[in-house]
């Protein structure tokens, strides 16, 4: 353990629903490794439904944000302008001033909060760095390519990332492999989770149903393809009942394009609201299948040791598929209908949980937080 003297404040950012699961396991890990970082939570508001927030924080044991910037929901440019102006005012008035601020993910809030940061010269520290589908129509490769190129601590879940910032001339030094702290929180919650006995309220079998995901723009904003992913849905709930819990830009998308009605009337299909992490991690953790364009998800899968069909042609996560349980079969229908059949009969490739993915990732980060500011 690396002393701080005296205390170091951390601004601590999230938001948006998979930054709650990542920061849960670094706050618990720098109170239990970094007694000199005082950690403050600032909450951008980019989600604020109780089912896409609140009810995480709860479930997670993070405790109530210090500061709330309030930024909601918007059009990118405006939604990132949002949390950017409101970070840096913040920070401008904060007193102490933050020795540094740590980001998460891969999501607006993150690159917004780290630009406002560095042009004030509060050094940038980013959680899962490094990490590239190399398709920059993603929102979140620019988030995660922009966020890099300005932070000067790297702590990078795969060793992927650590090859992908070395290719883009970052400073060996400052690239730590650290392992996944979103695998971190799935073994702290796993036996919670479990405990609620998910599947059977839904009159579920356990290892008996598929769990589908769905929220990436390129699956859900153009109607063609989106029809198109609602038709594999429908394929798998000939063969086994489909859970599908509905993230709200995904609802608005099925809406207008006239598919809900079609989706709710099919008694193989169980729709649900967003649920909260334990219930999802409840029902997930005991499916048969997961068909997800979640990167969290291909990750968790991946952990769980359950198959994972990506509905992506790409993956800045690419151990989950060379390691782990996951196939990109972007758009591809009969290879997805195959790989269904695979599963089904036990044919499907079995996989392992990568190095570093072992509970103990946020440790590792506070460790390597403490150092870097003790040096700052
Ligand atoms: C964001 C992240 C994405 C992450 C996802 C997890 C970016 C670029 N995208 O996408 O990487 O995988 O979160 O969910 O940051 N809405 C609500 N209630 C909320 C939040 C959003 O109803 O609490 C609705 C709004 O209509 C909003 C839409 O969902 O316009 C999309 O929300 P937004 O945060 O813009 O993007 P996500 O698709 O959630």
């Amino acid at each position: 353990m690396t002393p701080v003297t005296p205390a170091k404040t951390l601004a601590c950012i999230v938001g948006a629903r998979p930054n709650f699961v990542k920061i849960a396991p670094v706050l618990a890990g720098l109170r239990e490794m970094a007694p000199g970082v005082r950690p403050v939570l600032v909450h951008t508001g980019q989600h604020y439904d109780a089912a896409m927030s609140d009810r995480f924080f709860e479930q997670l044991g993070i405790p109530e944000p210090d500061v709330h910037l309030e930024v909601g929901s918007g059009p990118h440019g405006q939604q990132t302008a949002r949390v950017l102006e409101r970070y840096e005012s913040w920070l401008l008035a904060a007193d102490p001033k933050p020795a540094a601020t740590l980001v998460v993910g891969d999501v607006n809030s993150t690159v917004a909060c780290a630009l406002a940061s560095v042009k004030l010269g509060v050094p940038v520290i980013h959680v899962e760095a490094g990490l590239r589908s190399f398709d920059r129509t993603m929102p979140e490769e620019i988030n995660r390519v922009l966020t890099d190129a300005i932070s000067d601590l790297l702590l990078v879940s795969e060793p992927s990332g650590v090859s992908n910032l070395l290719a883009e001339g970052r400073p060996e030094g400052s690239i730590k492999l650290v392992g996944n702290v979103m695998i971190d929180a799935l073994t702290l919650q796993l036996q919670a989770a479990r405990d609620l006995r998910q599947p059977e309220k839904l009159d579920l079998q356990p290892g008996g149903y598929a769990v589908w995901t769905l929220h990436r723009p390129s699956n859900v904003d153009d109607p063609v393809a989106l029809t198109r992913v609602i038709a594999s849905l429908q394929r798998t709930a000939l063969k086994l009942p489909v859970v599908f819990p509905v993230h709200p830009r995904t609802e608005a998308r099925l809406r207008a394009a006239g598919l809900e009605p079609m989706l709710a009337g099919d008694p193989r299909v169980i729709l649900t609201e967003p649920l909260g992490y334990l219930e999802f991690l409840g029902l997930s953790s005991q499916a048969r299948l997961i068909v997800t364009d979640s990167g969290g998800l291909q990750e968790e899968s991946t952990a769980l040791g359950i198959p994972c069909l990506t509905l992506r042609s790409t993956t800045e996560r690419p151990i989950t598929v060379s390691e782990g349980t996951s196939t990109l079969v972007g758009s591809n229908g009969s290879l997805f209908d195959r790989l269904v059949e695979d599963v089904l009969e036990g044919r499907y490739k079995k996989g392992h949980c990568p190095r570093l993915w072992d509970g103990r990732a946020g440790r590792r980060v506070a460790k390597e937080v403490a150092s870097f500011l003790a040096g700052a």
